[in-house]
């Protein structure tokens, strides 16, 4: 697509941003044009999240110029960037739970309220690009999805023309994020400009028409998707070439520790969630789950880590001498002293039990002690250990002194979660380790799991990315509806296959 003779729809000048000591954003020219689909790429904490929340009024530049259609604006709040026509979807949503979807569209705006022309108005902006919102539905009954669909539509309603979506598919499964790029696709088509943020390369691949690049909050250079390819772009973004294959070194003298037996769960409102699920792990290998969204896949993990009650079944500790020690009974507690360590990284990434206000030191030794790790048994303090993995993992911070609010969503993460991972004793137990995180990070992560592996830990890895599981796992256990569809050596499983196994119970391959 040729655009060199289109005005641009924004056009940012020598955009500068500081907080304090971080530049953020440092001299950043950006052009967005409609009808068109622009990638913003960058590592954590590159500055994406705060050039996009300039153009919708959350910040305001230290430097440059904005122009919306060759003409230079001001934009000093949310409501200055609606009216010239911006909208943004924020990786938080800011929705009221207590209010129907039609409310939350409407609220804030000037003029009488009228739901019943809302709701209508709302029906046609679905139909016109193919959303499925019931205007009468509170939030709080509604998916992750569908909040997100209402932030989109809430943006539509008010005209927005130049939509930014920060990380859309950070919490959506395979299916939502087709069906989203679907609706992207109807809003370029009809001549929208659209930006997105996303970690994901082959989302950027399939999605956008071109890419733009930050690296350390400046802009590196823009270039059509079908020009480039992820290698090229992955090293852009990091500035040096970059490995993106994962190891999988043979297993080393695995010995059985966990063994699973009929294990029935059933959420509290009866539903069937694990159904007679049995499998063997082992020290020193790495078993990936597989299975589209609400499988059973956590409450797999947490009937492991006691966190979730069992119907029926057993999960039995194998120690190295052999003896055999039941889990099912006893408390997290207990089964975290064994050396079974959960990392799960929720949709809501904000919901990992971290104190904005507190630095990274104080947060890590409050996850210390709600896992119920004892500090004492790790000698060093968690000033260290958080100094520890700030090195490991390239987390950009000024110090690990700095409340964590101030962090980019990614690099919080990649604390929280390479602290757990480098910390598992016998049995690491992790779920979307790498939600949110640029792909450098998750190839860090990738490698931290694979030490663990060599350090005979037995893994057990929930992913979403199916290239991933088969490059990563040893083993696949594929899960359906709650049952295991079968388990499939990593090496050699087809992704076609696993992709028919995580919808068909059985896996059989009819055409
Ligand atoms: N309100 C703030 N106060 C202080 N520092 C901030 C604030 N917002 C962002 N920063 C800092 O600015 C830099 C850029 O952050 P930003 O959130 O824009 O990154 P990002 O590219 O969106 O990263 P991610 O992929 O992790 O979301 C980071 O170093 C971050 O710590
Ligand atoms: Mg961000």
């Amino acid at each position: 697509m040729s655009l060199d003779n289109k005005t641009a729809a924004v056009e940012m000048r020598n955009i500068t941003k500081r907080f304090g000591p971080v530049l953020a954003n440092d001299r950043v020219w950006l052009d967005i044009y409609r009808g068109e689909i622009l990638a913003l790429l960058g590592e954590n904490g590159s500055g994406k999240t705060t050039l996009m929340n300039m153009l919708s009024g959350i910040y305001f530049p230290d430097e440059g110029s904005i122009s919306i259609d060759g003409k230079e604006v001001v934009i000093r709040s949310p409501k200055d960037a609606f009216d010239l026509g911006i909208g943004m979807i924020h990786q938080h949503f800011k929705l009221v739970d207590v209010l129907t979807a039609a409310e939350n569209i409407v609220l804030g705006l000037d003029g009488k309220l009228d739901l019943k022309a809302a709701s209508k108005k709302i029906r046609e902006i679905c139909d016109a690009y193919g959303f499925e919102v019931d205007p009468d539905q509170k939030i709080y009954d509604m998916s992750v999805s569908q909040k997100q669909t209402v932030e989109i539509v809430k943006v539509l309603y008010r005209g927005a023309d130049i939509l930014i979506l920060d990380e859309p598919t950070a919490v959506l499964t395979p299916q939502e994020t087709d069906r989203l790029f679907a609706v992207l696709r109807n809003m370029r088509d009809a001549g929208k400009a659209i930006v997105i943020i996303t970690h994901k390369m082959h989302e950027v691949e399939s999605l956008s028409d071109r890419v733009a690049i930050l690296r350390h909050g400046q802009f590196i250079g823009d270039m059509p998707t079908r020009k480039t390819n992820a290698q090229e772009m992955t090293n852009m973004m990091v500035g040096h070439a970059v490995k993106l294959n994962i190891d999988r070194p043979e297993p080393v003298n695995p010995k059985k520790r966990i063994e699973v037996r009929d294990l029935t769960v059933r959420s509290i409102d009866g539903i069937l969630k694990l159904d007679n699920v049995s499998f063997d792990a082992f020290s020193g290998e790495i078993l990936g789950i597989a299975g589209i969204s609400g499988c059973g896949q956590k409450e797999l993990l947490e009937a492991i880590a006691g966190l979730q009650p069992v119907e029926g079944g057993s999960i039995t500790y194998i120690e190295d001498d052999g003896s055999r020690e039941e889990l099912i009974g006893k408390d997290p507690l207990s089964i975290a002293e064994m050396g079974v360590s959960l990392s799960f990284v929720p949709e809501d990434r904000l919901g990992m039990g971290l104190v904005g206000n507190m630095d990274l030191a104080d947060n890590m030794m409050l996850r210390s002690f709600r896992k119920g790790h004892s500090l004492f048994t790790d000698r060093r303090t968690p000033k260290e250990l958080a100094e520890a993995v700030v090195q490991d993992l390239e987390v950009s911070t000024p110090g690990i002194s700095t409340p964590v609010r101030r962090l980019s969503g990614g690099n919080v993460q990649k604390v929280l979660v390479g602290r757990e991972i480098s910390s598992a004793p016998t049995v690491l137990l992790t779920a979307y380790a790498v939600r949110g995180l640029d792909i450098n990070s998750s190839y860090t992560i990738y490698d931290l799991i694979n030490k663990q592996k060599a350090e005979g830990v037995a893994v057990i890895y929930v992913g979403e990315d199916l290239d991933v599981l088969l490059e990563l796992a040893d083993r696949i256990l594929v899960l359906c509806g709650g049952k295991v569809s079968g388990i499939v050596p990593g090496c050699g499983a087809s992704k076609r296959d696993v992709g028919l196994m995580m919808t068909k119970l059985g896996g059989k391959l009819d055409e």
